[in-house]
C-alpha cells in the first residue's frame, strides 16, 4: 500500500451517490474515512483538495423518476440538496460538491469523447439490445433484469450485483426480463458505439502495477485485466444524459460522465478559488479516489483507460473501502436492512462525531463494518465516553477547579516521547489508508494519560505539593493537547470544543500535528469544561432497535407478496372448450353473514336472475365485512358442483383476484343484469 503523501497538492475524491434516493450509513462508510484522510493529511502540512458530486444520470435515476412519475431533473435536483446538506451535517467538508448535469460537466465529457473519437478510439457497432415488445422500448441497463452470464445469479442489465460483481455489456444478461411491465423481453439489432478499451489491456496491466490505494481495489482490477477485454459499449438509447455527438437519439453511458465529473468539480472549485485544476488532470499531481468496493472495476478498468485515451492524467490510488451490514445481515433497502443517516441518526439526536468515530474504527477500512446498535451503543460508552472522554474531563475539570489556569512545570520528556511515537504511529496508518489502526492508536494515548492521571494521584498531590501537582497537570494537559489534534480527524466538532477548553484559541482544524509539540503555556485561562461526549442509554438503544426490527418485520411483508405473484407458475394450457365449460354469470349480493364456527367463511346469497338465488360459501371473512359486500355486482360460476363447507351448502363460486396478501373480488365495468353470461 503505497502512502501517497507528496510536496505536491493532491486531490481526493470520492464516488459520487446517485441522486436518486437519501443517505444511509452504507455511503457514509466511503465518505467518512475519506473525510478523515483529507483532515489528517492537512494536519500533516500536506495541500489537498476534496471533491464530489452527484450522480445524476443513468438509468438509476430514469427509473426512480419513472416510478414517481416526476421529470429526471426535479429528481436529481432535490436529492442533490440533500447530500449537500447531509455531507455538511455530518462534518464531511468538500472543496466542491457539483452535480454531473451542470454544463462544467457537459461540456467535460464532449470534450473527452470527441476526443476518444478522433483517435479512433470510438466505432459504432450493431449490436443485439435488449427490448420490450410490450412497452415498445429498448430497454438499457437497470430497464432490464435477468441472468449473469458469468456466475449464473440474478442481474441487473450493466451489473451483477448479486454475484460476481461484474460489469455487464448490452446484450449480454440472460433470460432478459423488462423491469417495467415484468414481461420477457427479447434482443433486438441497434447501432450503439464502443470504445477500444481491449487496446488498453497493457498499459492497464502496467497501470494497475503501479496503482497505490488499498490493495482489494488493485487485486480485484488485475484479475480481469488478465483474464479478458472487451471493447465496451458507451451508448444508451435514453433522453436523460449528455448527448452523444451527432446522434440525438443516444446519450454516453452514465460511467463515462459520471467519473468525469471529478475533472468537472475540480474545474469548478479551480474556478471558483484561483486554482489550478490541470495540474491534476494533466499534470502530476497526485488523485485519490476513495470509492465503495462495489464500483473497482468502473474505477480501475474503463477510467483509466478512458484518461488514457483521453490524454488525461491517471489517478494515482484508488481506495476502496468494505461493503455495510446492518445488524450483521448483509446491507439491503428491499430488505429493512439499512439506516438512513437523517431520520434513524441525526434526527434522532444522536452526534455525528459518534458515527464517524465507529465507522473509522470498527475494523480495517477494506473489511466488512457491521453496523449494529448494541455495538455501537458499546463502543461508544466504553471507548470514546470512557476513555477519552473521561481523560479530557477529568484532567480538564481537575485544572480548572484546582488551578483555573494551565499550571507551572516541566514537560516530562517520556511524556513527550509517548505523544511523538503516538503522531508518527497514527501519521503512517492514516497515510496507509488504516483508519481503524490510527484511530486506535490515539485511543491508546488517551489510555495511556488516564494511567498517567491514576498513577501519580494528583487529588492526593494537590494537598502535599502543589507544585508536583502542577507538573502532572501540566503533563497531561500536553497529552490532551495532543489528544485533541490526532481526534480532530475524527470528532471535528467535538474536538472544536475540547480545543477551547485546553486554552488554545486557534481554528483546531487549521492546526498541525507538529503543533502536539509546542508546550502548552503555563497561566493560559481554563473555562470550565463540559462533558464532551455522553453515555448512550438502553432505552434509547432498544428503541432504536424497534425501529429496525419494525422495518425489517414491513419489508418481509412487503417481498412476500410481491414474490407470491411472480413465482407463481403458469398452469398448463388448455382448450377454448375446456375454458367453455365454465358457466360464469353476473351476480348481486342480496346476503351476506358470517358462518360462526369458521373464521374465514361467509354464508353469501347471490341473485343471479332466477327465481332462487345461489347460497354460496365464500372463503373472505377475513377480507370483507358482511354489511361492506351487499348490493355488489360480482362474478360467478354457477355449475360447479355444490360441496358442504362448515355444514352450509356452496352452490357457486366468486371470483376474485389474488396477490397473495391482498384479495379483491371481480366485479363488472358497467352495471349488468344479474344473470348475463361472462365469457
Ligand atoms: N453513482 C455511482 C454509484 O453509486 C458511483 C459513481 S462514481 C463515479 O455506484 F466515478 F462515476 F463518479
Ligand atoms: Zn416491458
Amino acid at each position: 500500500m503505497s502512502n501517497i503523501i507528496s510536496d505536491k497538492a493532491v486531490l481526493v475524491t470520492c464516488g459520487l451517490p446517485y441522486a436518486n434516493g437519501k443517505a444511509h450509513v452504507g455511503h457514509l462508510r466511503t465518505y467518512i474515512p475519506a473525510d478523515i484522510y483529507v483532515r489528517s493529511l492537512k494536519k500533516n502540512l500536506q495541500e489537498v483538495i476534496f471533491v464530489c458530486g452527484s450522480d445524476t444520470h443513468g438509468t438509476p435515476i430514469v427509473v426512480n423518476a419513472e416510478k414517481l412519475g416526476i421529470a429526471p431533473k426535479e429528481l436529481v435536483q432535490k436529492y442533490h440538496v440533500h447530500f449537500d446538506e447531509l455531507f455538511k451535517k455530518m462534518d464531511i467538508r468538500f472543496d466542491a460538491f457539483g452535480t454531473t448535469d451542470d454544463a462544467t460537466n457537459h461540456k467535460r465529457t464532449l470534450d473527452i469523447v470527441d476526443r476518444l473519437i478522433e483517435k479512433g478510439y470510438v466505432y459504432p457497432k450493431i449490436i443485439e439490445i435488449a427490448y420490450c415488445p410490450q412497452c415498445t422500448r429498448f430497454l438499457p441497463d437497470r430497464y432490464v433484469a435477468g441472468t449473469c452470464p458469468h456466475c449464473g445469479e440474478k442481474a441487473r442489465g450493466d451489473e451483477c450485483d448479486q454475484g460476481c460483481g461484474k460489469h455487464l455489456e448490452p446484450g449480454e444478461l440472460k433470460e432478459p426480463l423488462c423491469t417495467i411491465c415484468r414481461g420477457p423481453a427479447e434482443y433486438k439489432e441497434q447501432e450503439h458505439f464502443f470504445f477500444r478499451l481491449s487496446d488498453f489491456a497493457d498499459f492497464l496491466v502496467k497501470h494497475l502495477e503501479n496503482l497505490g490505494g488499498t490493495l482489494n481495489a488493485r487485486n480485484y482490477a488485475l484479475g480481469w485485466v488478465k483474464q479478458e477485454l472487451s471493447d465496451w459499449c458507451i451508448t444508451r438509447n435514453l433522453e436523460w444524459g449528455v448527448k452523444f455527438p451527432g446522434h440525438d437519439d443516444l446519450v454516453v453511458y452514465v460511467w463515462v460522465d459520471a467519473p468525469i465529473g471529478y475533472i468537472a468539480f475540480t474545474e469548478q472549485w479551480a474556478k471558483a478559488n484561483g486554482g489550478d485544476w490541470e495540474k491534476f488532470w494533466k499534470g502530476d499531481c497526485p488523485i485519490v479516489h476513495f470509492i465503495g468496493g462495489d464500483i473497482i472495476y468502473h474505477h480501475c478498468i474503463f477510467w483509466p483507460a478512458m484518461l488514457k485515451g483521453a490524454e488525461y492524467s491517471q489517478p494515482s490510488a484508488v481506495v476502496a473501502s468494505g461493503m455495510l451490514k446492518i445488524e450483521d445481515k448483509t446491507f439491503s433497502k428491499s430488505r429493512g436492512y439499512v439506516v438512513w443517516v437523517e431520520e434513524d441518526y441525526l434526527d434522532q439526536g444522536f452526534h455525528p462525531d459518534l458515527l464517524r468515530y465507529y465507522l473509522a474504527s470498527y475494523t480495517s477500512h477494506t473489511k466488512e463494518v457491521n453496523f449494529s446498535w448494541n455495538i455501537f451503543q458499546d463502543k461508544i460508552n466504553t471507548e470514546l465516553v470512557g476513555v477519552m472522554g473521561n481523560f479530557l474531563y477529568r484532567n480538564l475539570l481537575f485544572a480548572y477547579k484546582n488551578f483555573g489556569a494551565v499550571p507551572e512545570g516541566e514537560i516530562d520528556p517520556q511524556v513527550m516521547e509517548k505523544i511523538d511515537l503516538t503522531i508518527d504511529e497514527v501519521k503512517r496508518a492514516n497515510g496507509e489508508y488504516e483508519f481503524k489502526k490510527a484511530a486506535d492508536t490515539a485511543m491508546s494515548l488517551a489510555s495511556y494519560g488516564n494511567s498517567y492521571f491514576q498513577s501519580n494521584e494528583p487529588w492526593k498531590l494537590i494537598k502535599e505539593n502543589r507544585d508536583a501537582c502542577g507538573r502532572v497537570i501540566k503533563n497531561c494537559m500536553q497529552i490532551a493537547k495532543a489528544l485533541v489534534l490526532l481526534f480532530e480527524p475524527i470528532t471535528p466538532a467535538s474536538m472544536e470544543a475540547a480545543w477551547k477548553q485546553i486554552g488554545m484559541d486557534s481554528d483546531v482544524h487549521t492546526a498541525v500535528y507538529d503543533e502536539a509539540n509546542v508546550h502548552v503555556v503555563s497561566g493560559t485561562e481554563l473555562i470550565k469544561p463540559e462533558i464532551l461526549f455522553t453515555k448512550i442509554d438502553d432505552e434509547k438503544i432498544a428503541e432504536m432497535e424497534t425501529i429496525s426490527s419494525k422495518r425489517v418485520k414491513a419489508a418481509m411483508a412487503k417481498e412476500a407478496g410481491i414474490k407470491e405473484v411472480e413465482i407463481m407458475e403458469y398452469k398448463e394450457e388448455i382448450e377454448y372448450d375446456d375454458f367453455a365449460k365454465l358457466d360464469i354469470r353476473v351476480g348481486k349480493i342480496i346476503t351476506a353473514e358470517k358462518i360462526r364456527k369458521s373464521k374465514k367463511l361467509l354464508r353469501l346469497e347471490v341473485d343471479i336472475g332466477d327465481d332462487e338465488p345461489r347460497q354460496v360459501v365464500a372463503g373472505l371473512a377475513e377480507n370483507y365485512e358482511p354489511k361492506e359486500m351487499l348490493g355488489k355486482t360480482v362474478n360467478i360460476i354457477v355449475n360447479l358442483k355444490p360441496v358442504k363447507l362448515c355444514g352450509v351448502e356452496s352452490q357457486g363460486m366468486l371470483l376474485a383476484a389474488d396477490s397473495g396478501d391482498n384479495v379483491s373480488l371481480l366485479t363488472t365495468d358497467k352495471e349488468m343484469e344479474p344473470g348475463s353470461s361472462i365469457r
